[in-house]
């Protein structure tokens, strides 16, 4: 009799589908997937996949974004209810109303937004490659930072860009605090501290300047990890990215800051309901074409490919 991870692998294949998991889900659900990623990655990867079927295992907004940039695609969602305090917290006549006001205004969207959203929304960018983005917008315009106030007050330090951010945070790194970091630091003498940009922690000025402490994506981890000669990490993001750090470098140790940062949207995907996707087609990800036509233009700009 076959596990269900192997039914799953088996349905793969006969039905030509990969599975893309975020670093945030459940640690059994990492381990079907054929790509795991950080945001900026995990898109990149369904615009170039040859797979017919994607199953995107992450939160709706996730998935939503595969569906945008990839239109001959069937994008199925195992928790199609999962949402993201992010994406929660502005919608499109929120924007709407800001461009009415500043007629050559920017919109800079965090990729954890709605489609309707990603549609009025000039340059979209995640936590790999904010600075750069942020960098390269063009000077004399009013900036519209959304919707994490976190990831927007680290931008405008880092990059001295002055912008208007909206008034959004991650309920899971809203949780992260310089007291928090600071108790690790000296906890963990011989430790780098990677602190994920949506943190509450984030704009700290004592923070950014400390040589101990890094700020990045998920993968962003994983790639410091790779390259640094230290031997503990403490993580600053949610827990289940420990999985894939452990796996990766076994011969390191990797501390949670919190035990308590868990996305409880992320862990609606379990393997029942990934087996379901597959087997029965469910919850596939469906768009209003000239919305997701819209949406599609800063996502694919930002990834590269437009
Ligand atoms: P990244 O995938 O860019 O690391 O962002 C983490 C996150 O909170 C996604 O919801
Ligand atoms: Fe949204 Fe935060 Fe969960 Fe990421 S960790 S999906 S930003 S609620």
């Amino acid at each position: 009799m076959m596990d269900i991870a192997e039914r799953i692998q088996q349905l793969k294949k006969e039905k030509n589908a990969v599975i893309l998991a975020h670093y945030y889900a459940r640690p059994e659900v990492q381990d079907v997937a054929d790509y795991l990623g950080d945001s900026l990655g995990l898109s990149r990867k369904a615009a170039a996949t040859d797979a017919s079927l994607i199953v995107f295992c992450g939160v709706h907004f996730m998935a939503e974004t595969a569906a945008l940039i990839s239109p001959d695609k069937k994008v199925l969602s195992p928790a199609p209810d999962a949402g993201c305090s992010l994406a929660d917290s502005v919608a499109a006549a929120g924007l709407r109303k800001w461009k009415s006001e500043h007629p050559d205004g920017l919109v800079v969207s965090y990729v954890n937004t709605t489609a309707e959203v990603k549609a009025w929304t000039d340059y979209c960018c995640t936590s790999a490659n904010v600075v750069d983005v942020v960098r390269s917008l063009p000077e004399g315009h009013d900036i519209l930072f959304g919707p994490d106030r976190n990831l927007g007050a680290y931008v405008g330090k880092v990059t001295g860009r002055k912008m208007e951010l909206w008034d959004g945070a991650c309920v899971v790194h809203e949780e992260i605090t310089s007291v928090m970091v600071n108790a690790a630091l000296d906890r963990y003498p011989d430790a780098d501290i990677l602190i994920h940009p949506e943190s509450r922690c984030s704009s700290d000025v004592a923070l950014l300047g400390n040589s101990r402490v890094r700020f990045c994506s998920t993968a962003g981890m994983l790639k410091h990890a790779a390259s640094s000669d230290r031997k503990i990490f403490v993580i600053a993001t949610e827990v289940d990215t420990l999985h894939q750090l452990k796996k990766n470098f076994p011969d390191r140790v990797f501390v949670p800051v919190s035990g308590s940062a868990v996305c409880t949207q992320m862990k609606k995907v379990t393997l029942e309901s990934v087996l379901d996707c597959l087997e029965n087609e469910t919850g596939e990800v469906v768009l209003e074409p000239e919305m997701r036509a819209r949406a599609a233009v800063p996502v694919m700009k930002m990834i590269g490919s437009l």
